[in-house]
């Protein structure tokens, strides 16, 4: 390994670099449970994280073990009962340029696991797994406590970025989840949340299963001009 008093700037962007491209979403994990000394690296890390006035306006709860289990089996079941209890407002409906790109990253991640546009079934099946979590031994559940709003859910937005590469730094797949917060308080009953903590996501997380076809997807992302104009 090398010194880290002879690390260049240079080799820091690059790994850097390199670090934001290799995070990915990933949708299929091997069951091994992460350990507990790692855990609290990866999350540790992750307490860096940048908000306004260093208000740190986020809680995190991460479930396990039979909690998960539990979880495993109730929100399919609520999902599918149209339980919904979301704290935030969803649509998920998308117009333009937005629309094009929703639609090309679930092009991309359906392609990856051979299933065609008009075979609805099997989208289906695709979209509950996010209910199971993709399979992983670990959720990480993003809550902001009331009665924070827009500004504070940026703050959050940041922490779960940082979280996120400090387990791919840490050799961990993962994957951010919306749909999780679908079952708002479902989650927060299995977990004994007090009902003043919103959920805004969850992050399933583990060591990915390489050989899951959906974790061969690769998203496109726009060109540099299209978003970042400079002025002077
Ligand atoms: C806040 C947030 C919520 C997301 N929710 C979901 C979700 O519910 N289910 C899912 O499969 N992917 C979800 N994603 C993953 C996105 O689809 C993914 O980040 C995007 O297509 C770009 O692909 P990449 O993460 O592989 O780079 C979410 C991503 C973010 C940042």
């Amino acid at each position: 390994m090398q010194d880290p008093v002879s690390t260049s700037v240079a080799d820091v962007a690059g790994v850097y670099a390199e670090l934001v491209d290799s995070r990915k979403s990933a949708r299929g994990f091997k069951p091994d449970p992460v350990p507990q000394a790692l855990l609290d690296q990866v999350f540790g890390v992750a307490l860096r994280a940048p908000s306004n006035c260093n208000t740190q306006p986020w809680q995190t709860h991460v479930a396990s073990g039979d909690k998960l289990e539990s979880l495993r089996k109730k929100l399919p079941e609520a999902f599918m009962k149209g339980e919904f209890t979301m704290d935030f407002p969803y649509d998920g409906k998308y117009d333009g340029v937005y629309k094009e790109r929703q639609y090309a990253s679930a092009e991309a991640l359906y392609s990856a696991m051979g299933i065609k546009r008009e075979e609805k079934d099997k989208r289906n099946v695709a979209f509950m797994r996010n209910f199971t979590f993709f399979d992983a031994p670990h959720v990480a559940f993003l809550f902001l406590p009331e009665p924070f709003g827009l500004r504070e859910a940026c703050d959050l937005g940041m922490y779960a970025q940082t979280l996120m590469l400090s387990m791919v730094a840490h050799g961990l797949g993962c994957c951010p989840q919306t749909a999780l917060s679908f079952l708002a308080q479902q989650v927060r009953d299995e977990l004994d949340i007090d009902s003043g903590n919103k959920l805004l996501f969850g992050i399933s997380f583990g060591f990915e299963d390489e050989s899951h076809p959906s974790n061969t997807c690769r998203t496109e992302r726009a060109a540099l001009p299209d978003i970042t104009h400079f002025h002077s």
